[in-house]
């Protein structure tokens, strides 16, 4: 199967967590955008959800294909997220903003009584970092704010290449006009220490670390699709 197909897989069977009548978060990325299509089919047939993309690139995917879309101010609690992931640990910690979009990802998922994320095999580690970790910074003072990550990693023992992310020969701008330092610190056995380190430097908005917000992963591979389960997670 190839990974397009697995992605597939792993969005239809997180198409049977949603019922009639959902307020729903949906992610970013090239497989939630293959929930999005399976999402649409379900609403041709008379499934009824508002819907509540994360990204302006979702949105428009949204609306080409007939989901109904809301904002979050419209609808400011969901039911249930189904978002993919960069990478997926045991106790379903998630990295996650490979595509930009972490900050409304994030937001989204917090007003959400349950976040399922969607991935293939590939995305499941042990330890989290083997993707670099996207953090999404204010463009003022860019440079003060990337010695402040570097420093507060270091003093987790973290330290690696902390690279402003590019989109051709520009920095790339998120939906919400701030840019992304991807930073590639190898494994990082302490995430809640980065996380709580990272939110304390004041020009991040947001880091790609999803701590304890996901509560089921749908994981597709050769071999079948299977669910992981935290019953631990804020977000249940
Ligand atoms: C978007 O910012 C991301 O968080 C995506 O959800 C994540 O990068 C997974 O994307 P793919 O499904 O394209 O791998």
């Amino acid at each position: 199967m190839d990974a397009r197909q697995l992605k597939i897989e792993a969005a239809r069977v997180a198409l049977d967590h949603v019922e009639t009548g959902m307020k729903l978060g949906v992610g970013s990325g090239s497989t939630a955008e293959e929930f999005v299509r399976l999402l649409a089919e379900r609403v041709e047939s008379g499934l009824r959800i508002e819907a509540v993309p994360t990204s302006e690139r979702t949105a428009g995917l949204c609306v080409e294909l007939g989901v109904p879309i809301f904002s979050l101010d419209e609808v400011p609690q969901l039911d249930l997220t189904i978002d993919g992931a960069d990478e997926v640990d045991g106790d379903l910690q998630v990295i996650k903003g490979g595509g930009g979009a972490l900050l409304r990802e994030k937001i989204v998922a917090c007003a959400s009584d349950t976040v399922i994320v969607i991935a293939d095999e590939s995305k499941v580690v042990d330890v989290l970092g083997r993707f670099p970790l996207p953090i999404e910074v204010n463009v003022f003072g860019l440079t003060a704010t990337r010695n402040a990550i570097e420093q507060a990693a270091g003093s987790l023992g973290l330290s690696g290449p902390v690279d402003l992310r590019k989109d051709r020969d520009v920095p790339f701008e998120t939906d919400g006009g701030h840019h992304i330092l991807d930073a590639s610190f190898g494994r990082i056995p302490d995430a809640e220490a980065l996380a709580r380190a990272l939110q304390d430097i004041p020009g991040v908005v947001e880091h790609g670390l999803f701590l304890d917000i996901v509560s089921v992963a749908i994981i597709a591979g050769s071999s079948g699709v299977r669910t992981m389960k935290n019953e631990g997670s804020q977000n249940r």
